[in-house]
């Protein structure tokens, strides 16, 4: 079976209903990115930060995974498919995409604030049971607080998905304005004969060296076209 490892990002969820990051009407024109998405804002004011998560989490379970995320997920039974995703939320997994990787973190999960990364502080918050308080501790008793990588910490997953990019043959970038790193310097990663593909309705700077073939189109609509050439041009 071919290797086809999709990088995707917040234009992912955007028609689910989930605001990206960047673009005009983006979250982070609401609100001061370094305030909520920074470990320095989290130390200066934990509320203010565990309540923007809450509200985030809830959003979540309004929402469902798009075609596109659909889509993605059906290509598991033709292809040895990883989905390495800048996303919270869990649509991947809610269309079926069984084999994910999160480089910033989860947003149905809770660690400590102590050592984010210790395996056995992090916790699945029920869905009866969101949000996330002051007070409330993780098992090594510091403040729980969202499993969020936040600006400032390390990408732990980033191995990981280095190693999935490295050995793919087909790389397929989906709705990210390649603005953050160490995520976005994984095209750098994928080997001379590797196909790259981006799906994104708007244009998106990427080293220009790499040959990648853009499908200059929304999620879901760009997902049928790359099924189509994928079908002709590697027939499974
Ligand atoms: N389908 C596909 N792509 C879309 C769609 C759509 N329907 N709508 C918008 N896009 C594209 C935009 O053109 C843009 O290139 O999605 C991209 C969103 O970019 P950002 O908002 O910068 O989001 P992302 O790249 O995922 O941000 C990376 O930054 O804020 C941090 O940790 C956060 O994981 C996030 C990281």
């Amino acid at each position: 079976m071919k290797k086809l490892v999709f990088l995707t990002g917040a234009g992912m969820s955007a028609e689910s209903g989930i605001s990206t990051f960047r673009d005009s009407g983006g979250l982070w024109e609401q609100y001061p990115v370094e305030a909520v998405a920074s470990i320095e804002g989290y130390y200066r004011n934990p509320e203010l930060v565990i309540r923007f998560y809450n509200e985030r989490r809830r959003q979540l379970l309004e929402v469902t995974p798009c075609e596109g995320h659909r889509l993605v997920a059906g290509l598991d039974s033709s292809y040895d498919v990883t989905v390495v995703t800048q996303n919270v939320d869990n649509l991947h997994e809610k269309a079926g995409s069984h084999n994910v990787i999160h480089l910033h973190g989860e947003l149905m999960k809770a660690t400590s604030s102590r050592d984010p990364n210790n395996p056995s502080c992090i916790v699945t918050l029920p869905e009866d049971s969101l949000d996330i308080h002051m007070g409330d501790k993780a098992k090594d008793g510091s403040q729980l607080r969202p499993f969020i990588v936040w600006f400032g910490e390390s990408v732990p997953m980033i191995e990981p998905a280095i190693m999935e990019v490295q050995s793919a043959d087909i790389l397929v970038v989906i709705g990210t304005s390649l603005n953050v790193y160490p995520a976005a310097g994984l095209l750098s990663y994928a080997r001379s004969g590797c196909q790259i593909f981006l799906i994104d309705p708007n244009d998106v700077n990427f080293d220009p060296s790499l040959p990648i073939r853009h499908i200059k189109k929304g999620a879901s609509e760009g997902m049928k076209e790359l099924i189509q050439i994928l079908t002709c041009s590697n027939p499974i």
